[in-house]
């Protein structure tokens, strides 16, 4: 070939090289180009391309690291000025601890929101009728810092998630459930106020009297209709200790049926779960996490013998300087009433952030085993109280009947404490059960502790919900199409479909949800 054609193809070539790749680069050049106190990172961002679930990786193009609120306003208002045809999206990343990318964006901007360290927290004291104050706290902030300094003010938020290494904006956009929420409801019906960036890139403050309808959209709203800057959070007086009871069962409905009178009774505990034990043989005490009972409790000595065991964890709050003969007498008197296995009593006593910090604990010795990062395919449902028995029979007796790769909780909670005007998807019944099947894959199995045999599992228990059906809602739902998330939503979706419409029009924001797509939004 002569040199000259030789060179022309190379030219041409290079020419069609640059003009592919001009987009992105001017994107990151426009980018670079915003006045921001903070900054973007194009290399080294592959950790926002992973997350806890350990399954799905979608590099961003971006990672926006801001230094106030007007750097994600900035960003997100131009994205929207570059319009519909530049298929770029945003997504807040909290902690990263979704199990199915529901924080990446594919070739997107990922913004890193703990590095949002405004405002910083900030604390109002009341005494009254409304409680005992709250705390205005950024997106960003991890539950555990929330705690370690409302403590310093003997004051605490009502409503948690077992783990307390996540976000605020990341469990308030799902709903944030734990044993509290019997009581209290979710962490969604502990907040009074937000601080909102929307998919046009306003800054908007909302609350149930202002803008209320963005407010209640939000919470639970799965990151669909603005990303949370700032969240005012209610606090409660906080306890010194926990004592922290266990007791077993090996009959479901009674089991069930001592839960759901617990939650029900006037004077109860502080905390209310519940976890199933699979086939397991031998001694029982410390099977899970950081419960460690006292070695002289009779129960230690209790011996499982490999069928199916249903655990009830308790925690009543205290303090030790008031009069604990009548706190044990409480006691007493409220477990005398449950139909338990008797001698199966496990109690112990810990510092109040010793047992709400627990799951960290047992990630420590996790992490040390490299068991940490590992594949999660989780699963979490809501089953109404009505069919939980017809849920069990098939679920704890069949289809997991042998192993379980993790743990599997299971407890109910009142709807009359959630509240209907919010995003969050529940069950139709006055009582349901969140079950959640926590389970950890061996990356390099192909057993039945392999990501594979798991993942089938968990497809063997939605089908025979949807086949049966139960009624049943996931709980930080992931589906493949939009008609799933139709039937997801049920009646919701309209409003749902209606404040994306209002809120997020170009599908900016959330990606990773995969409810809406950029571009191609059919509304
Ligand atoms: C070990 C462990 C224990 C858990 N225990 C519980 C539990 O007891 N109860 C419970 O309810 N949940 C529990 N979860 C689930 C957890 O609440 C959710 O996965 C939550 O989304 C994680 O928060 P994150 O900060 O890591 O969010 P990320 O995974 O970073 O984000 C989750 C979603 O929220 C969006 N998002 C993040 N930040 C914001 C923001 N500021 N504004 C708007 N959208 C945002 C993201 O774009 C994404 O779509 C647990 C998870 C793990 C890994
Ligand atoms: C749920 O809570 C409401 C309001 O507190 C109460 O009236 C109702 O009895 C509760 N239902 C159950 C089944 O506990
Ligand atoms: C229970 O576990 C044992 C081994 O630990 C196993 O042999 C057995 O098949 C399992 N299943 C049942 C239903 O017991
Ligand atoms: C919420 O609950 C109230 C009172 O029970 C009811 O009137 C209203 O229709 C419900 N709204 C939605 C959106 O379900």
């Amino acid at each position: 070939m002569p040199f000259f054609i030789r060179s022309f193809m190379i030219m041409l070539l290079s020419f069609l090289a640059i003009q592919l790749n001009l987009c992105f680069s001017n994107i990151q050049f426009s980018l670079t180009d915003l006045r921001i106190t903070g900054h973007f990172s194009f290399v080294n961002n592959e950790f926002a391309g992973k997350d806890y679930g350990n399954q799905f990786r979608f590099l961003p193009l971006a990672v926006l690291y801001p230094g106030s609120v007007s750097d994600i306003a900035a960003t997100v208002s131009h994205v929207w000025d570059l319009g519909p045809g530049s298929g770029l999206t945003v997504a807040a990343r909290g902690h990263g601890h979704s199990i199915q990318g529901q924080a990446q964006a594919h070739r997107g901007i990922v913004v890193n929101m703990e590095s949002l360290k405004k405002p910083k927290m900030k604390f109002e004291f009341e005494f009254g009728e409304s409680g005992f104050g709250y705390v205005d706290v950024s997106g960003g902030e991890l539950w555990i810092d929330i705690l370690k300094e409302s403590l310093k003010f003997g004051l605490a938020p009502k409503s948690w998630t077992d783990y307390l290494h996540l976000t605020v904006g990341g469990t308030l956009s799902n709903a944030g459930i734990s044993g509290q929420a019997f009581r209290h409801g979710p962490q969604i019906s502990n907040v009074r106020q937000l601080e909102v960036v929307t998919g046009k890139g306003d800054v908007v403050t909302c609350s149930d009297e202002q803008n209320a309808d963005l407010f209640n959209g939000v919470l639970g709203g799965l990151g669909q209709f603005g990303i949370i800057t700032r969240a005012r959070i209610a606090l409660e007086p906080a306890a010194q200790m926990v004592k922290w009871i266990r007791v077993l069962y090996s009959d479901f409905s009674t089991f069930t049926r001592d839960q759901e009178r617990l939650i029900s009774a006037k004077n109860t505990f502080d905390y209310i779960e519940g976890l199933v034990i699979i086939n397991r043989t031998g001694l029982l005490n410390n099977w899970r996490s950081s419960f460690n009972p006292k070695d002289d409790d009779e129960a230690s000595q209790f011996k499982s013998e490999g069928k199916t065991l249903f655990c009830l964890e308790l925690a009543k709050y205290f303090n030790p300087d008031n009069d604990n003969g009548a706190l044990n007498e409480e006691i007493e008197s409220m477990l005398s009433e449950l139909r338990y296995i008797p001698s199966t009593v496990f109690m112990t006593e810990v510092a109040y952030i010793e047992f709400l910090d627990r799951v960290h604990t047992a990630e420590i010795k996790l992490q040390a085993k490299g068991l940490w990062d590992v594949p999660h395919p989780w699963l979490n449902l809501l089953v109404p109280s009505s069919k939980i028995h017809v849920f069990g029979d098939e679920v704890f007796g069949n289809i997991l009947a042998d192993t379980s790769n993790g743990p599997v909780l299971v407890y109910p909670v009142n709807k009359s404490k959630w509240n209907n005007r919010t995003s969050a998807v529940i069950p139709d019944e006055d009582v349901f059960y969140l079950v959640a099947f926590l389970s950890q894959a061996d990356p390099l199995s192909t057993g039945k502790d392999g990501l594979v045999y798991l993942l089938g599992q968990n497809k063997r228990i939605l089908d025979f919900c949807k086949e049966a059906d139960l009624g049943v809602k996931q709980y930080l739902p992931h589906f493949n199409t939009q008609d799933e998330w139709r039937a997801h939503f049920g009646q919701r979706w309209e409003t749902f479909q209606r404040r994306k419409m209002d809120y997020d029009p170009l599908a900016i924001l959330a990606p990773g949800q995969r409810i809406f797509q950029k571009g191609i939004m059919d509304l």
